[in-house]
């Protein structure tokens, strides 16, 4: 049976009072009808116009056919009465049956009317819709706009930062290494040697990294398993979940299609998203990964029962050097939603109704 007829079908509690009502009319006119003694042929009269009110609602509510059938229920009662009761006033009979055939007129014409203006409604119910979800999708963008712009503008200046930074680092480096062949290992200043040194390529790579936020490389394109780089992914990170008790549940979906993307940025998105998750649980719990295909869009979900993120910060933890963490540097975030922009694809993330946050990777299937 279609989804039309099987809603043609289901009888919802204000149907059933619109049939009783319309049955009790009918019955409450035949009685009146079968009751009074022909002497009152003005009060028949009246009955044979009350007979309008059932079919006018019947037809009105459900349409030219159950508006039909009503005029024939009513009809076929009728007929009955006025055969017994009628049949020797030829001229009044004729008039009751002339009065029958505009029964079944007046059904057809208000139940034709009546479903054009109700399919004229669920039209208009279904471009509100439509506009309303319209109306969503121009926000979000708007919003992703807003978010693009600003991490545009940061972008920028940190990169313009990291430049100038960088040029000197480059001296001290190089002057800490000639210092280094000068001083002997035995020597009790060595020590600090080797602290400046792990401090500039501490400083090196933190440099590095708003350089890649603001310039971060082109996407290089091949066909690859989004299954199989979040299995590799989670290979990596097997020491960090056992040790803090941490158990991994994978709902992946079997048959997803190759998906264009650059496996090494897509496994840094994926890895940064996953060390978040661990560092938001120190001690137990669970990491769901699921993968689906939607709307010609492969989507991984990671969720966490970690600590979440409170309301004030939900939209800034994609901002660059936004951090809750003591030796964060609040970039990974923003690199990893700047990568996955870059393939056409949306990084978002919710906190769960219980605990903990899922983000979600929406890559484009072709
Ligand atoms: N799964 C998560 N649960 C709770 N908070 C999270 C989660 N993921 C991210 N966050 C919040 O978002 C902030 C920004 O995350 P992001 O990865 O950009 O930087 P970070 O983890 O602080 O530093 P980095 O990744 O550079 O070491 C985090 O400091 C944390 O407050
Ligand atoms: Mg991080």
């Amino acid at each position: 049976m279609t989804e039309k007829a099987r809603a043609w079908f289901t009888l919802t509690g204000s149907d059933y009072r619109k049939g009783g009502l319309i049955l009790s009319l009918i019955l409450i006119v035949s009685c009146f009808h079968f009751l009074t003694p022909t002497d009152y042929r003005y009060l028949h009269e009246i009955y044979q116009r009350i007979y309008y009110i059932p079919i006018l609602l019947a037809a009105f509510w459900y349409g030219p056919l159950i508006g039909f059938l009503t005029a024939l229920l009513v009809s076929a009662i009728y007929v009955f009465h006025i055969r017994m009761d009628w049949h020797h006033f030829p001229v009044y009979t004729f008039n009751q049956y002339a009065e029958i055939c505009l029964y079944h007129v007046i059904a057809l014409v208000i139940g034709f009317l009546s479903s054009k203006e109700k399919r004229h409604r669920e039209q208009l119910e279904r471009t509100s819709a439509e506009l309303a979800e319209a109306y969503q999708q121009l926000q979000d963008t708007f919003e992703r706009l807003r978010k693009a712009d600003r991490l545009a503008a940061l972008g920028q200046l940190s990169a313009g930062i990291a430049h100038e930074i960088r040029n000197p680092l480059g001296s001290v480096k190089g002057s800490i290494e000639i210092l280094e062949e000068e001083i002997p290992p035995d020597h009790p200043k060595y020590e600090f040697v080797q602290i400046v040194k792990e401090e500039t390529a501490r400083l090196d790579s933190i440099v590095t990294e708003f350089l890649e936020f603001a310039r971060p490389p082109r996407p290089t394109f091949k066909p690859y398993s989004i299954n199989e780089l979040i299995e590799s992914t989670l290979i990596l990170l097997h020491k960090e979940t056992t040790a803090s008790g941490i158990s991994v549940v994978k709902n992946l979906a079997p048959d997803l299609p190759l998906t264009p993307m650059d496996p090494d940025q897509i496994r840094q998105v994926l890895l940064n998203i996953f060390l978040n998750a661990v560092q938001a649980m120190p001690d137990r719990g669970t990491i769901d990964v699921r993968s689906r295909l939607e709307n010609e869009r492969v989507i991984v979900e990671v969720a966490d029962t970690g600590i979440g993120v409170g309301e004030a910060d939900l939209n800034r933890i994609f901002d660059p050097f936004f951090s809750t963490k003591p030796t964060g540097t609040g970039m990974g975030l923003s690199i990893s939603y700047q990568l996955v922009e870059n393939h056409g694809g949306l990084l978002s993330a919710r906190a769960n109704p219980e605990r903990g946050m899922t983000f979600c990777v929406e890559l484009p299937r072709t």
